[in-house]
C-alpha cells in the first residue's frame, strides 16, 4: 500500500458491514482479532466457518453485506461459476475480496478483471487483513484521498480558529486543493467575523440537510470564499443550547467528505462530544497551544485522551506552538515542552498581534498581512504539504472522486 493509501486508512472506519467466510481456521482467527482494531468501531464484522454456498445461504437469509471475503481452498474452472452464484444473492455495490491458496497471477488479473477487489493468498495475518479491509471500505465509500483536518484549541483563546483559517486559505489559495471549511462551534462561531460573511445557517440545519442526503439545500449554506474554498455559513444558532449530537454531526461530515478532497474543521470552542467524534473520524489533528503553563498543563491531557481514542497512537496529531513571545520570560521552550509531551512540535509561531488580530478584524486573510504571509508560507504551509502528502504524489486528494466506481464491479460486471 502507498503512503497515502496508509494515511487514509488510518481513520474510524465507517458504519458498515464485512463477512468472512473460511474454513481455514487460522484466517476465521486472524479475521475475529480485527475486530480489536480501533479503526473498526462500527464496523459490523461477521466471522462464518464456510464457503461460498454457506454465504448464499446467509445472504438469502439476511441480505448480503457491503464487502464479503471468502476464501477457496482449491482454484479451478468451477470458481467463476460460483462468484457468479453468490452475485446473484447480493446487493449492486457489494464488494468482494478472494482469499486463496496460491500466488498467481494469472487468476489475480482474471478476478480483478471480473470485479474481485483484491486476490490474498494465505496465510493472512490480522494486521495485513485489516489494512485491506480499511483501505477497500474506504474506496466504497468514496473518501480515498480525501483528508479530514481538525484543530483543536488546548485551552480556550489560544488561536486555534485564527490558525485553520489561515490553513484553510493557504491549502485553497496556494495548494490549489478545493477545500471546505466547518466550525464546530455553533452560536460561539467567530468565523463569519473571520471571513466576512453573514451567518446564513446553524449546524442543526446543515445536519439535517446531510441526514436528508439533501445536496441542493447545503449548497445554499456556504460561503464561497473564493473558487476553491467553501465555508460553512453556520453560527446563526442561539449560544446557551447545544442542538446537534455527535452521531449526527457524521453524516454532514461524510457528505462533505466525498465532495471535498480537504475539509477544516475547527473544533474550538466546540462542545466536547463533537469534539471527540470529529478527532476519532480526523485523518490528521492539529493541537493548538501556547508556551504557557496552563495550556500546557491541558495540552499534555488532550493528547492522551486523543491518543486513547485513536489506539494509542498519535502519529497523525500534530502539535504547534502559538503566540511565543508574547510572555517572553514565563514561555516554556520548545525542547522542554518536546519533551514533557513526548511529542514533536511541528511548528512554533510568533505572536505577532498586528498581522493576526489587524486581519482578523478587517476580515482578510492573514497572508494579506507581510508578516503573517510569511507565517503561512514559511510555518503553516510546510506542514500542510506534509501532511496532505503534496509535492511527492500531487494527486493524492484529486482521487477523491476516482474511488466511488472501483467496488460494486464484481455484481455487475458478473450480471452483464
Ligand atoms: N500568533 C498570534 N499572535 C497574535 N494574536 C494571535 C495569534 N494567534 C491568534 N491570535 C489572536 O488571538 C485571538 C484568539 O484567537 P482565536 O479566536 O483563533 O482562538 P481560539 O483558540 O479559536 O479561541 P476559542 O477557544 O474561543 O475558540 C484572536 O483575536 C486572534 O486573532
Ligand atoms: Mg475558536
Amino acid at each position: 500500500m502507498s503512503e497515502s493509501d496508509n494515511q487514509a486508512s488510518s481513520v474510524l472506519l465507517p458504519s458498515s458491514s464485512v463477512a468472512v467466510f473460511s474454513t481455514d481456521q487460522k484466517t476465521l482467527e486472524a479475521a475475529r482479532a480485527v475486530e480489536g482494531d480501533w479503526r473498526f468501531a462500527r464496523v459490523d464484522l461477521q466471522v462464518e466457518e464456510g464457503d461460498v454456498f454457506t454465504a448464499i445461504e446467509s445472504f438469502k437469509a439476511s441480505g448480503s453485506p457491503d464487502l464479503i471475503i471468502i476464501q477457496t481452498e482449491k482454484i479451478d474452472d468451477e470458481l467463476p461459476g460460483q462468484l457468479e452464484q453468490l452475485a446473484d444473492h447480493c446487493d449492486e455495490g457489494t464488494g468482494a475480496i478472494v482469499i486463496g491458496p496460491d500466488n498467481d497471477v494469472a487468476l489475480y488479473r482474471q478476478l480483478i478483471d471480473m470485479g474481485v477487489s483484491d486476490y490474498l493468498v494465505k496465510p493472512v495475518e490480522t494486521n495485513f487483513l485489516a489494512d485491506v479491509i480499511a483501505k477497500t471500505l474506504i474506496e466504497k465509500v468514496g473518501v480515498t484521498g480525501s483528508r479530514l483536518i481538525a484543530f483543536v484549541g488546548a485551552k480556550g483563546g489560544v488561536g486555534a480558529s485564527a490558525l485553520a483559517q489561515a490553513v484553510a486559505w493557504g491549502v485553497s489559495d496556494s495548494l490549489g486543493q478545493k477545500t471546505m471549511f466547518v466550525d464546530m462551534a455553533g452560536g460561539w462561531s467567530t468565523t463569519a467575523v473571520g471571513m466576512g460573511f453573514e451567518p446564513s445557517a446553524s449546524l442543526a440545519e446543515a445536519v439535517k440537510a446531510a441526514e436528508e442526503d439533501n445536496e441542493d439545500n447545503l449548497k445554499r449554506m456556504l460561503h464561497q470564499a473564493s473558487d476553491r474554498l467553501s465555508v460553512l455559513a453556520t453560527g446563526g444558532e442561539v449560544m446557551l443550547e447545544q442542538t446537534v449530537a455527535a452521531d449526527q454531526i457524521e453524516a454532514l461530515i461524510d457528505m462533505l467528505m466525498v465532495k471535498y478532497p480537504v475539509v477544516v474543521v475547527d473544533l474550538s470552542h466546540g462542545a466536547a462530544d463533537l469534539e471527540r467524534a470529529v478527532i476519532a473520524r480526523a485523518n490528521h489533528i492539529i493541537v493548538v497551544t501556547t508556551p504557557s503553563l496552563p495550556a500546557l498543563r491541558l495540552t499534555r491531557s488532550l493528547v492522551q485522551e486523543i491518543k486513547d481514542l485513536r489506539g494509542g497512537e498519535a502519529e497523525n496529531v500534530d502539535l504547534i506552538v502559538n503566540m511565543v513571545g508574547m510572555a517572553a520570560g514565563n514561555e516554556v521552550s520548545k525542547k522542554d515542552i518536546e519533551e514533557a509531551m513526548n511529542l514533536k512540535v511541528s511548528a512554533s509561531i510568533p505572536f505577532a498581534a498586528k498581522a493576526f488580530m489587524g486581519s482578523e478584524s478587517a476580515s482578510k486573510k492573514l497572508s494579506d498581512d507581510k508578516d503573517g504571509a510569511g507565517i503561512v508560507s514559511d510555518m503553516l504551509l510546510p506542514l500542510m504539504r506534509k501532511i496532505l502528502v503534496l509535492g511527492k504524489d500531487d494527486g493524492a486528494a484529486a482521487k477523491a472522486d476516482a474511488g466511488a466506481g472501483l467496488l460494486g464491479g464484481l455484481i455487475s460486471k458478473l450480471k452483464k
